[in-house]
């Protein structure tokens, strides 16, 4: 604003001026540049307009403009710095006041039980008040109890190297393909307290291996629970009713079940078992393809030659065994089309099949 008609000092406070307000970090130093040159009295502006009163007619006009010029000028730069420091101060507070000193610290993040092994447990729960227990056995298993306890002759495809997983230094081991050796373990070891108890019921929640490619639905480890009763006079109706209820306690009163024929060599008869879709309620949906039911268990009468191997007398006990797939129900339940997501350990899918089952 070089108006020969202005004071050379405000001249020269005005070329500071900007510099002045960048340099105020604080609101109330604003303020105080504020007042020295646009406050009432005292100020710059203030003595300008003392000067233009008293100007000459003729110079009042360019005078005027200049003035006016100025002090819009410095205006503007104290309110664009102001709104600034408003803000920077706004942000600050509230930083202050998320932070609570009285709160207890954020915790850090619980460890929680695999959607898998928490459907596992389930299951168990469903079936402990028949009086089933828990059977454990190892995954590395003997050739004799995962086939030839179990009725699976030597020249079964099943035991071919290309679908199991055998050991090249000890031949007779191999990583158990299903549940079931479970189930030769269990009726030796309970064999005889057979008499006594009168019977023998459990449940075999476990890891098995099978030489699958890796696809949405296949991996070469997955889990099954086995689950066996031996009784006297044990019949298809009892498998029935016993996996009715399961299903019932599982998915809700409106499951139900359907039995297919199927083959098994340790099951005589042998069946595939269906659930009503718990999804659709058997209208069809894409979980069950259209069908209204989904495929989950193997079952049947537990062979003679499987209780004969474990040393109880077929003429006497009988008994019904199934095997489940763990993953198939958690699939279906959560309606997760591919099963790799299971064992990737993605934190955000782990936590979204919390609260499922
Ligand atoms: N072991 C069978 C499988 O892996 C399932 C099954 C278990 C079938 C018990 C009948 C009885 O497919």
């Amino acid at each position: 604003m070089e108006n020969p008609l202005l004071p050379s000092e405000v001249i020269e406070a005005s070329a500071a001026f900007p510099g002045q307000v960048a340099a105020c970090t604080d609101l109330d130093a604003l303020l105080r540049l504020k007042g020295a040159f646009v406050g009432r009295e005292g100020s710059h502006a203030a003595r300008l307009m003392e000067l233009l009163k008293t100007a000459p007619k003729e110079q009042k006009r360019d005078l005027g403009a200049a003035i006016n010029a100025l002090k819009n000028q410095w205006e503007e730069a104290l309110k664009s710095r102001q709104g600034e420091l408003e803000e920077a101060r706004k942000r600050r507070t509230s930083l202050a006041s998320a932070w609570d000193p009285d709160l207890p610290p954020p915790l850090p993040a619980h460890g929680a039980l695999h959607p898998l092994n928490r459907l596992m447990n389930r299951l168990v729960e469903v079936f402990r008040p028949l009086g089933y227990h828990v059977e454990e056995g190892p995954e590395v298993e003997t050739e004799g109890n995962n086939f030839d306890g179990l009725n699976i002759p030597e020249d079964h495809p099943a035991r071919s190297s290309s679908d199991t997983f055998y050991f090249a230094q000890h031949p007779e081991l191999l990583l158990r393909c299903h549940t079931s050796p479970v189930q030769v373990r269990g009726l030796k070891r309970l064999a005889p307290q057979i008499e006594a108890k009168g019977g023998i019921r459990f449940l075999a929640p476990g890891r098995v291996y099978r030489k699958d490619e890796v696809d949405p639905t296949h991996s070469p480890m997955f889990h099954q629970v086995e689950g066996l009763l031996v009784g006297r006079g044990i019949g298809m109706h009892h498998l029935k009713g016993t996996l009715a209820y399961a299903m019932k306690a599982l998915f809700g009163e409106g499951a139900d079940v359907r039995f297919r024929p199927s083959y098994f060599p340790f099951v005589e008869p042998g069946c595939e078992v269906d659930v009503r879709c718990p999804l659709c309620g058997g209208g069809g949906c894409r979980v069950c393809k259209g069908s209204g039911w989904v495929e989950l268990l193997g079952a049947g009468l537990v062979h003679p030659n499987v209780l004969a191997y474990a040393g109880i007398d077929p003429s006497v006990w009988s008994g019904f065994a199934f095997g489940m797939g763990v993953e198939r129900i958690a699939m279906m339940v959560s309606q997760t089309p591919d099963l790799r997501l299971f064992f990737e350990n993605d934190q955000r899918f782990l936590n979204e099949m919390g609260g499922l089952y």
